[in-house]
C-alpha cells in the first residue's frame, strides 16, 4: 500500500499530488521586496524536487513591514512578475506554488542573520524605520519600542492584506499562507505580551484576535473560494500568562481556513528547568500538526498513519513526542535530531536564513 505521505491530498479545489510540502524560508536577498536570480535558484533546486506543494518565504504587505531590507515583498504591482515567474517554475514542475504573507510589526527594521540579526541603526548603510505594534512594547529592553497603530492605521493593514492576497493570486499562487506566528504583528496583536491595549483590539481574547480574524476575513473575501488558505500561529508564547493557539484555530477555521500550521514557543524557548511549561493539545483539530516544517502531518493525521519528524529542534521537550501520541493516537518517531548549531550552520552556509 502506498504511505500516506505519498498520495494525494485535495484542498478545496486544489490538489496536491503528495503530501509533502517546502515550508516557507527567508532569504534575505531582495531589492526593494524584488524577487532577485537568487531566489528563482532558490526556488528553482525545490521546483525539480517533487515535491506536493512549496511556499515562497514571509513575503511583507507593506514596505515597513519587513522584517529587512532584503525581505520580499507584495506592496505593489511591479513586485508581481518575480513572483509570477517561481509561481510558473513550480506549476511547471507539477507542485502547488504558496506564499506566505505577512507583516513583521515589531520585528521589523532588523539586520540579516548574517549581520548580526540586530535592530538597524539610523545611519548605516541600511538605514532603519520606525516600527509599529499594537502596544508600544520593544521586544527586548535593548530593542527600540514600536509606535502604536491607531485604529484608522489597523483599517489600512487590513486592506493592504487584502491587496497582497489579490496581487498573489495574479502571480499565480495557488495557497496562500498568513503569518500569524513567531512575534510578528498578526500574533503580537494575539499575545497579551505584546498587546495591552485598552480598545477594542486588546484585553479579553475575543478582542486580541479581532485583528488576525479582520485580515482573515479580509483574506478569505479577496481569494477565490475554491482555492484554500492557510495560516501560520505559535503553538505557546512560552512565558507565563501567555495563551496558547488552540484557542484561535477554531476561529480561523470558521473563517474559511484549512489548516493551522504551529511553530514552537515564540517568546522564550524552554531551557532545561522549565520543559514541562510546554503543552499543547490538537486533539480538535482535523488537520492539526506539530509545525516542525513538515506539513504531511495533514495526511498522517487524517489517516493514524505514522509520523516521521525531521530536524527536531534542538529545544524541543523530550516528552513533546510522547505526548503527542497520548494526545492523537499518532505513532511518531524522529528522523533526525538537529542543534541549533546544526541549523544556523545549515543557514550561514547556504548564505541566507
Ligand atoms: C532559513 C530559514 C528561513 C525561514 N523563514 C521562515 C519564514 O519566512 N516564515 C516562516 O513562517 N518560517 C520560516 N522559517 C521556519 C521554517 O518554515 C520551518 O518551520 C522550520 O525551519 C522548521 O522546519 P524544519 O524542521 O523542517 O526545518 C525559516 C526557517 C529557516 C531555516
Amino acid at each position: 500500500m502506498t504511505p500516506q505521505l505519498f498520495t494525494t491530498l485535495r484542498l478545496r479545489g486544489t490538489e496536491l499530488r503528495n503530501r509533502i510540502v517546502v515550508s516557507p524560508m527567508c532569504q534575505y536577498s531582495a531589492v526593494e521586496g524584488y524577487i532577485q536570480d537568487w531566489h528563482l535558484q532558490h526556488h528553482a533546486r525545490f521546483a525539480l524536487g517533487g515535491y506536493g506543494a512549496a511556499f515562497v518565504e514571509a513575503t511583507a504587505v507593506t514596505r515597513d513591514g519587513r522584517i529587512t531590507h532584503g525581505c520580499t515583498g507584495l506592496w505593489e504591482d511591479g513586485q508581481i512578475e518575480g513572483m509570477a515567474r517561481i509561481a510558473g517554475m513550480y506549476r511547471d514542475h507539477g507542485a502547488v506554488p504558496g506564499i506566505q504573507l505577512g507583516h513583521a510589526g515589531r520585528r521589523a527594521s532588523m539586520s540579516r542573520p548574517w549581520e548580526g540579526n540586530r535592530p538597524l541603526a539610523l545611519d548605516g548603510p541600511d538605514p532603519a524605520w520606525p516600527t509599529v505594534g499594537p502596544s508600544a512594547l520593544p521586544e527586548r529592553e535593548d530593542y527600540p519600542a514600536p509606535r502604536e497603530l491607531t485604529r484608522s492605521e489597523i483599517e489600512d493593514l487590513v486592506e493592504a492584506f487584502g491587496a497582497a492576497v489579490a496581487r498573489a493570486r495574479r502571480a499565480g499562487f495557488d495557497v496562500v499562507e498568513l503569518h500569524g506566528a513567531h512575534g510578528y504583528l498578526l500574533h503580537s496583536f494575539f499575545s497579551p505580551i505584546s498587546n495591552r491595549r485598552e480598545d477594542e483590539f486588546g484585553g479579553s481574547l475575543d478582542r486580541r484576535m479581532r485583528l488576525p480574524l479582520l485580515v482573515a476575513e479580509a483574506v478569505r473575501a479577496a481569494w477565490p473560494d475554491e482555492l484554500p488558505l492557510f495560516y501560520r500561529v505559535s503553538s505557546v508564547d512560552g512565558v507565563e500568562g501567555a495563551r496558547s493557539c488552540r484557542h484561535s484555530a477554531s476561529r480561523l477555521w470558521t473563517v474559511g481556513f484549512e489548516l493551522t500550521g504551529l511553530r514552537p514557543p515564540t517568546y522564550r524557548h524552554p531551557t532545561a528547568g522549565d520543559r514541562g511549561t510546554t503543552n499543547m493539545t490538537i486533539e480538535r483539530w482535523r488537520l492539526g500538526a506539530l509545525g516542525l516544517g513538515l506539513w504531511l502531518v495533514a495526511g498522517a493525521a487524517a489517516a493514524q498513519e505514522k509520523l516521521v519528524i525531521s530536524n527536531w529542534d534542538a529545544y524541543m521537550p523530550p516528552d513533546l513526542l510522547e505526548r503527542f501520541q497520548a494526545a492523537t493516537g499518532i505513532e511518531a518517531e524522529v528522523a533526525v535530531h538537529a542543534t541549533n548549531e546544526e541549523i544556523m550552520g545549515k543557514v550561514t552556509a547556504s548564505g541566507g536564513m
